[in-house]
């Protein structure tokens, strides 16, 4: 699987997710999207791909400041 090297720095983004696949990808039909769907940037998620809210721990205890991409229909 995909983890750091012994003695090797430990810089990774995705701790948890999949890490037995060379990469994560997420594929979705536009179709199945309904009204609006957040989707996870911080890889904290136990949701994921979709945020469930993760991101305000991780900005509190790292003093970052990322979120979601919200993908939602125009209103007409
Ligand atoms: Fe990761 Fe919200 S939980 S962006």
């Amino acid at each position: 699987s995909y983890r750091a090297k012994k003695g090797q720095k430990d810089t990774r983004v995705n701790r948890r997710i999949q890490k037995d696949v060379p990469k994560v990808v997420n594929m979705v039909d536009i179709e199945d999207i309904g009204e609006k769907v957040s989707y996870c940037r911080c890889w904290k998620s136990k949701k994921f791909p979709y945020c469930d809210g993760s991101h305000n721990k991780h900005n509190e205890d790292c003093q970052d400041n990322v979120g979601p991409i919200v993908l939602k229909r125009k209103e007409v």
